[in-house]
């Protein structure tokens, strides 16, 4: 058995998956695969093991006829063909769970370094531009009493907001579905989007990227927001409008936006690097060397699960 892998990811995955006398195939360079090295490499593969920045669509899907399984290394998985890749009798994974906390823990590393104009600061004190204290120096926003609203209440949209709970605000969630368990832990009250957007003093993305979710935060929805919002994006850059977004901040109708996530990822627009009242981080939010650890090992365990002939663990 073959197991491409299209980057090299912690070693635990490669050390299980040669436990079982299954060979890997490592593209092991710096920079993500091009779409012709992927497909001439992985014709023999019996597994394919994926970043989110892969896109892994028909074609790639028919370089690999003997494939079983697409084990993607990520909890969003809208860089594969599911359906295509179903079609063909492969089952895709994804690494749910594992990196909840890490991903709400950014979630709320931006919502303070944008309620605290963090960057700013740091900026100020790199430029030698501190003069002292002073009474109307980079005031920020205090968190405490504020709504707190997240888009999409699933596992990390609840582990951002029990966060938030602990910052002293009031959550408010839109979801298709009533979360129990986040009224009951935080007291949330489930709203209707435009709700949340009118009401939130902080609005955090939460959900997965599909067709219905594209651009979720248009012109229309965007002019909702607060003068005093904080945007916060830790899902999938395309939930957003980003153009529509970076004229808003432009104009400063709303307080800042906090991105780890970005439209066209890697092609990031530039306007968005000239604005002063946003956070931008490199999608990071699954970095966290427990959170990487733990996914390997689960994209290993699926494959060798699939592999094996036994129930993928986490199939999407
Ligand atoms: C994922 O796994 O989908 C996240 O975007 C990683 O940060």
């Amino acid at each position: 058995m073959e197991v491409y892998f299209t980057r090299e990811i912690p070693e635990i995955a490669e050390i299980l998956l040669k436990k079982k006398d299954i060979k890997t195939v490592v593209f092991r360079k710096n920079n993500p695969i091009s779409k012709d090295t992927l497909i001439r490499n992985i014709r023999n593969s019996d597994g394919l093991i994926s970043l989110l920045s892969d896109k892994i669509d028909k074609n790639v899907i028919d370089a690999m006829p003997k494939c079983r399984i697409i084990a993607n290394y990520a909890v969003g998985f809208n860089n594969i063909d599911v359906d295509y890749a179903k079609s063909k009798g492969i089952i895709v994974t994804n690494t749910p769970d594992v990196l909840t906390e890490s991903t709400a823990e950014i979630t709320m590393a931006l919502t303070l370094a944008c309620s605290r104009r963090i960057l700013e600061g740091q900026e100020m004190m790199i430029n030698n531009k501190f003069k002292g204290w002073e009474p109307k120096l980079l005031l920020g926003i205090e968190l405490t009493g504020k709504y707190f609203g997240i888009i999409g209440a699933g596992r990390i949209g609840t582990a951002a907001a029990i966060r938030a709970k602990a910052f002293g605000t009031k959550i408010l969630y839109c979801s298709n579905h009533k979360n129990q368990f986040l009224e009951s832990v935080t007291g949330a009250r489930k709203v209707t989007l435009s709700r949340l957007l009118a009401l939130s003093d902080v609005i955090s993305l939460h959900l997965p990227l599909t067709p219905e979710s594209f651009h979720l935060l248009n012109k229309e929805n965007l002019n909702l927001l607060k003068p005093t919002a904080i945007l916060i994006n830790t899902a999938r850059g395309e939930i957003v409008d980003e153009k529509e977004l970076i004229k808003i901040l432009e104009s400063n109708k709303i307080f800042a936006a906090g991105f780890d996530v970005y439209e066209n990822e890697a092609n990031i627009n530039p306007e968005l690097l000239k604005l002063k009242n946003v956070v931008l981080l490199p999608h990071v939010g699954s970095g966290t060397i427990e959170a990487r650890n733990k996914m390997a090992e689960l994209a290993a365990k699926n494959v060798i699960a699939v592999l094996s002939g036994r129930k993928a663990i986490t199939p999407v």
